[in-house]
Parts: structure tokens; sequence; C-alpha cells
């Protein structure tokens, strides 16, 4: 794989020539070129060469991709400089029009939906203490539930009080900052942050967003819950998708949900990306009454609930793309579309 990336580079580099690129593009990337077989021989490894030599095998895609793209421009440059007639009525060279990345305008998107049933939208810290990561939140030190998070912890900085530092691993740490800040209720709560764990795969990424809705008043219950839900899940994917909801076991909620979406890539049938048809949008549930004692509020006068989604999932179930890391890639081709 390395050869042929050197071989290729080394070709690609040499040739300023678009029609000779277009051709360098289907001798290594088009349906039958020589990455394009290597691509394939790739499942029939076993599952650790599987992984390292897809990651490899992606990078070299986008080193000829972007390589080639670059010779095309420095080719055309170089058919303006040397033609010889200067047409000053020519309009301008037009840079490149950039847009927001396809992340952030989920999150805006996301943003606009919310603040019309009147959440409001804070950022809580990305660099978190233990404390309202985990402990605050019905998850003491030691407790299994915490594996599920799959934490990175920052060296030699912990907090009397508030323990450990970790990169935060869900947006539920905005949780308790929330109820401390607001003090008394109503709060009605937006938190959009970057999280980070130890996972990376087809749908999860080692640094990702969630969004993190909490509702806490006087009478809050389920039906407020699932009607928040089902309202964002109707203005985002549109009528006629079908999301569900399913038992869960969150320390932090009593009752605990998880809520799913069908799958787009597959239409429902069940594909790499899923389980079986239903992809995972996130965790949702009614604020435990330990959560809201730890936060200052009176879970005798007060209820709530709260969710926590993830951004790029939802993302990926909106346009139907395949694999999370896309992305993360920058590549250009993936993101124009949108
Ligand atoms: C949580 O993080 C809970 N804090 C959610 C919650 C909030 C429950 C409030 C109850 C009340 P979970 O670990 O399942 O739960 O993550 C929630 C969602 O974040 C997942 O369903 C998924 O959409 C997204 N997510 C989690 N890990 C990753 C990852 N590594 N990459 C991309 N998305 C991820």
């Amino acid at each position: 794989m390395i050869r042929l990336k050197n071989q290729a580079m080394a070709i690609i580099l040499a040739t300023q020539d678009k029609k000779e690129l277009e051709v360098l593009w289907l001798k290594y990337l088009g349906k039958k070129g020589e990455l394009t077989s290597l691509i394939k021989e790739i499942p029939k490894l076993d599952q650790i060469k599987r992984k390292e030599i897809g990651m490899l095998a992606n990078d070299v895609k986008r080193a000829i991709e972007e390589t080639i793209d670059s010779q095309k421009l420095k080719a055309e440059d170089q058919r303006l400089k040397t033609k010889e007639f200067l047409d000053v009525t020519m309009p301008g060279k037009q840079p490149p029009l950039g847009h927001l990345h396809l992340i952030s305008q989920a999150i805006e998107e996301i943003t606009r939906i919310f603040e019309r049933i009147g959440f409001k939208k804070v950022t809580y810290p990305e660099v978190e203490w233990d404390w309202y990561a985990f402990t605050g939140l019905n998850m003491p030190q030691n407790h299994p539930a915490r594996d599920e998070w799959e934490t990175f912890f920052v060296e030699n900085l912990s907090h009397p009080k508030y323990g450990q530092t970790v990169l935060t691993p869900h947006t539920s740490s905005g949780q308790l900052r929330e109820m401390e800040r607001v003090g008394r209720p109503p709060i009605k709560m937006l938190n959009i942050a970057k999280c980070y764990r130890r996972q990376s795969d087809i749908s999860h990424a080692p640094m990702f967003y969630q969004f993190e809705g909490l509702v806490i008043d006087q009478g809050i219950n389920i039906t407020n819950l699932k009607g928040t839900l089902d309202y964002f899940a109707k203005e985002y994917f549109g009528r006629e998708r079908k999301t569900r909801i399913r038992p869960f076991h969150f320390q932090f909620t009593e009752p605990s949900f998880e809520v799913d979406v069908t799958c787009l890539v597959c239409a429902g049938k069940g594909c790499r990306a899923c389980k079986q048809g239903w992809m995972e949008l996130g965790g949702a549930g009614m604020v435990h009454s330990v959560v809201l004692k730890n936060g200052g509020i009176d879970p005798k006068k007060f209820t709530g609930f709260a969710f926590g989604w993830g951004v790029e999932r939802v993302l990926m179930m909106k346009y139907g793309i395949p694999d999370i890391r896309l992305l993360f890639s920058g590549n250009l081709r993936f993101l124009n579309q949108f």
C-alpha cells in the first residue's frame, strides 16, 4: 500500500496535464483502479489487520485525491499564465466559496428547533471535574456504570471536593452546572458541547458532539419528555420518519430510555451502521432525585426530564451517511455535497 502511494505520488506530482491527471485518477481510484483492487482484498484479512490496513487505505486514497486536485489547479494556473492574450474584460477568478461544516450546520439547526419551544442554549466545560461528570450524577467512585463512558482522565489534576479531571464524556455534566447557575427552577437548558471517549468505529468517534436537554419545574412528567422528543424528531427528520423509545438504565435518570430512529442507510432493513434497521440516537429519562438534591433542588417540589443525543448520529440518520468518520475526514468531495 505504501509502495503504491509513493509510486502514485511521484507520477502525479510529475504531471501537470489535466487529461493525464484524469487518466491517473482512473488508474488508481477508478472502479478497476490499483488502489481500489487492493481495498477489495481488505475484507479477507483478519480483524486487527483489517482495521489497520483499512485506515491506511483511507489515508492513501485521500492523499491521492488531494494531490490530483492540487495538480489540476496548478495546471489551470499554468494555462492562464502562458496565454498570450490578456483579455482585461474577463471576469476575475472567483475565490472558492466555503460554507459551514456539516456539524456546525446541524448544531445551528438543532438550536433553532429547541429555541422555538423555549430552550436556552448554554455551553459548559469540555475539561471537567469528576463530580459533574460522574459522582454528582449518582455514579460514585468505582461504580460499574462508569465503564460505559470509556473516559479520558487528565493526569495529576484533582480537587479535594470535585475529584479528578476528565475530558467530559457526555453533556450530562452540564446538568448540575445549570442547576447551580439558575438556582431555582424553572430550568429549560440546551447544552451542546464536544465529548470525548476512547472509542472509534463506524458509528463512534473519539471526539463527538452531544446535545443535552434538561427541563425542571413543578409537575414535569414523562408525557412532557415524550412530547419534546417527538417534536424534535418530526422537525428534524420530517413527519414520516419513525422513532421509538426503549426502556434502559442510566444512574442519573429514573425511569430511563434509549431513543432510536429508523435507519436511512438501509431503509430499516439492517446494515453495518445500525441495529436491525434502528439507529440509536441517545438516552433520556426523568431526572433522578439524587441528582436534583446534588444540584440543590428539592425533589419533593420539583421534577424534571433530561435527554442527551449525538449530533453526528442525527446527521447520519438525516442524510444516510454510512460512516461517522466521513464527518471528521475533511474530504471536500464529501463535504461539498452539503
Ligand atoms: C449518555 O451519554 C447519556 N448522558 C445520555 C442521557 C442524557 C441519558 C440525559 C439520560 C438523560 P450514551 O452513552 O448512550 O448516553 O450516549 C448518548 C448518545 O451519544 C449515543 O446514543 C450516541 O448518539 C452518542 N454517542 C455516544 N458515544 C459516541 C461516540 N463515541 N461517537 C459518536 N456518538 C456517540
